[in-house]
């Protein structure tokens, strides 16, 4: 039996995947780490492929696939230069990896998410909300962002308001979005409260 967790918004996106007749290729910006959620589209016939910038979280990554007998297929890369050719996938997403990047490269990834999605094809993003208990306005260097030292790393995030992050999606069709609240799934202890999930077809 498969003893995994996933959060529900990837079940959400999967349940939309699984009726939009694009390629079963998927592709997931920012995808390492203990939990990783591409791992699910494999079970579910979808070809996988991951990229992460951090050697660390690749690695932690390929510690699951071993443990799970999966072939993830991540190879270290900035989301914000997407290797892959244009229209290579059907399906992309990113699971709290986003947050990471300054607004203004949101908006370059979001970009390079578009060029390597075929027409029609669904990407999932989300967003973490100004209203997750742990946006501190008081820290904030420009609207939303965030910059904080945690164990001698430097860290980084982009905070939302609700409708904020509409802008990113100018040649996507926003299918669906929804404001998280009170998210109390385990991910990976973080306790975030509130994230802005989109769904957009590429048009
Ligand atoms: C909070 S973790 C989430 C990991 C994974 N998506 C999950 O849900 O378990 C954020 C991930 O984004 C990656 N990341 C941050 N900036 C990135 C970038 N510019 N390109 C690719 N990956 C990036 C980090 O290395 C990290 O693995």
């Amino acid at each position: 039996m498969a003893n995994r967790f996933y959060p529900h918004s990837i079940y959400n996106f999967l349940r939309i995947a699984d009726s939009n007749p694009s390629k079963k290729r998927i592709l997931d910006c920012g995808a390492g780490g203990p939990d990783p959620k591409i791992a699910i589209f494999n079970e579910y016939g979808y070809e996988i492929h991951g990229i992460d910038i951090d050697d660390d979280q690749i690695k932690d990554a390929k510690e699951f696939a071993k443990k799970h007998k999966i072939k993830l297929n991540i190879m270290k890369a900035d989301m914000r230069e997407i290797p892959f050719e244009d229209r290579y996938f059907g399906f992309v997403f990113s699971y709290l990896s986003l947050v990471h990047l300054s607004k203004s490269d949101i908006g370059i990834a979001i970009n390079e998410i578009h060029r390597v999605l075929q027409k029609d094809g669904l990407c999932y993003i989300n967003f973490l909300s100004k209203e997750d208990k742990w946006y501190d306005k008081s820290q904030a260097s420009s609207p939303g962002e965030i910059k904080t030292e945690h164990n001698g790393v430097e860290e980084f995030h982009s905070y939302f308001d609700d409708n904020e992050a509409d802008k990113y999606f100018g040649n996507f069709e926003i299918i669906y979005k929804a404001k998280i609240q009170n998210f109390k799934g385990k991910y990976h202890n973080t306790g975030r409260t509130c994230i802005l999930d989109y769904i957009g077809k590429k048009l």
